[in-house]
């Protein structure tokens, strides 16, 4: 199948989250199973990592001449197609946001072009010579595409993938008019919300199918509780929405060769993991103290990750025999609030605000427990990397952190699959329980290496979710 991959960020040339994640990785795993993929993808300023784009051609829509670059990426074979609209794309910062994270005034404009190019070329008409038989989109920043495509002849299927239903590119109704949209699409079962413009309805809306990025979450989104009011929507369309789990790139977060942490390890010899701590201890400027248990947090500091149940708990786990260490940015009232803790028990605290890919490596390898207290997770990424890494996660159960971390309890033990730690109420002594019974098993060397042997253990590899994708594209 020729399928073509749209999204707003891949892995390694620019990243703000998971999506870029799943983007880098997806099409190669599809193209390990004799796929033909092709990523489409903004030409950010601030793309890094690869080959500059050789020009293809230059396609006009909606007024614009809009030029097409191809690079590949990194490692693989699988070619990048970049919209090249510098009057759009031509800035610094990230793809949503400007440098000083304020959201670009003009993002429903940029992603509108995105997303008529998208159109373009997968009808051929950019004269590539390579007419897809899937379009897959993935969240509000491809949402456009299954509706415009919806006008047309002779299209190909259109897969949309929501990565999270909390972004949903909404603008006010004048912006349909100053975006020239056509006026089929302006209805309550298509582009039109509550009297907005809803980007991610022309997903939900005019896709064929739709996929979230875990079973549960495909759940939850039809639930008032997690579905913004398009809880009725996605209920009638539950013979076409389906959840298939992340994979996680295997090769770039392997604790036996990965060159960005101090000490190479495995299940067989986990003794050697505690050289990761010791090295960050020192890298953080914490007190070297190999056996503390040494608790993790890597993430968006969003309202979603939870971090306010961190926040309530951090001033009892600092009276703990224990460390906590935290990368991460975002609201800049949570990152206030943290540094503040920082600042009290310098000792016990560590709180780097940024974005450190390195960093977030040798966390991974140094920390003995990683939180991901979420109140929801359309997937989550980081859980999994901790288990490849013996780092045992302490996860809400929502979303995919529910169908990927198997909570410690007898039978779960007796039957080598604990895998880490899972908690249910939204509350900060749910968490403080679990970290305390996380404590407890930690102090028992023998138990604590057998759950590190199970999580290191798992199959998180692309290859089974790319295979569910292949199904599913050739069932539509
Ligand atoms: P989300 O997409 O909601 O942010 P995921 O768990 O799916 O959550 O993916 C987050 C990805 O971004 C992970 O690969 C994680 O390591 C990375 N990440 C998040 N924040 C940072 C940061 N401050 N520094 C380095 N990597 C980060
Ligand atoms: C989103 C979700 C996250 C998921 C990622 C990749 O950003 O918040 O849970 O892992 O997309 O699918």
């Amino acid at each position: 199948k020729k399928i073509l991959f749209a999204s707003s960020e891949t892995q390694p040339l620019i990243k703000t989250g998971g999506l870029a994640d799943v983007a880098g990785s997806l099409p190669i795993a599809l193209t390990e199973l004799g796929q033909d993929v092709r990523i489409i993808m903004p030409n950010y300023a601030s793309i890094k990592d690869c080959d500059p784009g050789r020009y293809l051609c230059t396609v006009r829509v909606n007024n614009a001449d809009v030029n097409l670059l191809e690079t590949r990426l990194p490692n693989s074979n699988v070619i990048i197609w970049l919209v090249d609209y510098p009057a759009f794309f031509g800035h610094p910062g990230n793809p949503y946001n400007d440098e000083s994270g304020n959201p670009w005034p003009d993002i429903g404009d940029r992603f509108a072009l995105f997303c008529r190019i998208v159109v373009e070329v997968a009808m051929d008409r950019a004269y590539l010579d390579w007419k897809p038989d899937v379009v897959h989109c993935n969240d509000w920043q491809t949402g456009l595409v299954p509706a415009l495509l919806s006008l047309e002849e002779y299209r190909p299927s259109t897969v949309f993938t929501i990565h999270n239903m909390a972004y949903q590119g909404i603008f006010p109704s004048n912006t349909y008019t100053l975006l020239n949209l056509p006026g089929q699409l302006w209805h309550t079962d298509g582009l039109e919300y509550h009297g907005m413009l809803s980007f991610i309805k022309g997903g939900l809306s005019y896709s064929d199918w739709i996929t979230t990025v875990s079973p549960t979450y495909a759940q939850e989104i039809q639930t008032p509780e997690f579905g913004y009011g398009l809880e009725g929507l996605l209920g009638h369309r539950q013979h076409t929405l389906s959840g298939i789990i992340n994979g996680i790139d295997n090769n770039a977060w392997d604790p036996q060769t990965d060159p960005k942490i101090a000490q190479t390890y495995s299940n067989r010899t986990l003794s050697k993991k505690v050289i990761n701590k010791t090295a960050l201890q020192a890298r953080l400027g914490l007190p070297v103290t190999p056996e503390l248990p040494m608790l993790s947090l890597i993430g968006r500091l969003v309202d979603q990750k939870g971090i306010d149940l961190v926040l309530s708990c951090l001033k009892e786990m600092a009276g703990m025999p224990l460390q906590f260490v935290l990368l991460g940015s975002g609201d800049t009232s949570i990152q206030v609030r943290l540094q503040d803790f920082a600042r009290l028990y310098p000792d016990k605290i560590s709180i780097t605000i940024g974005y450190d890919e390195n960093l977030a490596h040798q966390i991974e390898a140094g920390a003995d427990m990683f939180l991901m207290p979420s109140r929801f997770e359309p997937c989550g990424l980081n859980q999994m990397y901790s288990q490849r890494y013996g780092t045992l996660p302490i996860v809400r159960k929502t979303g995919g952190l529910a169908d990927t971390v198997v909570d410690t309890l007898p039978q779960s033990l007796a039957n080598g699959s604990a895998s880490g730690f899972v908690f249910k109420d939204a509350v900060p002594g749910a968490l403080m329980e679990t970290i305390k019974r996380a404590l407890v098993l930690h102090a028992n060397r023998p138990l604590w290496q057998k759950l590190q042997r199970n999580a290191m253990g798992k199959d998180f590899s692309w290859e089974n979710s790319a295979n569910q994708y292949l199904a599913l594209y050739r069932e539509i």
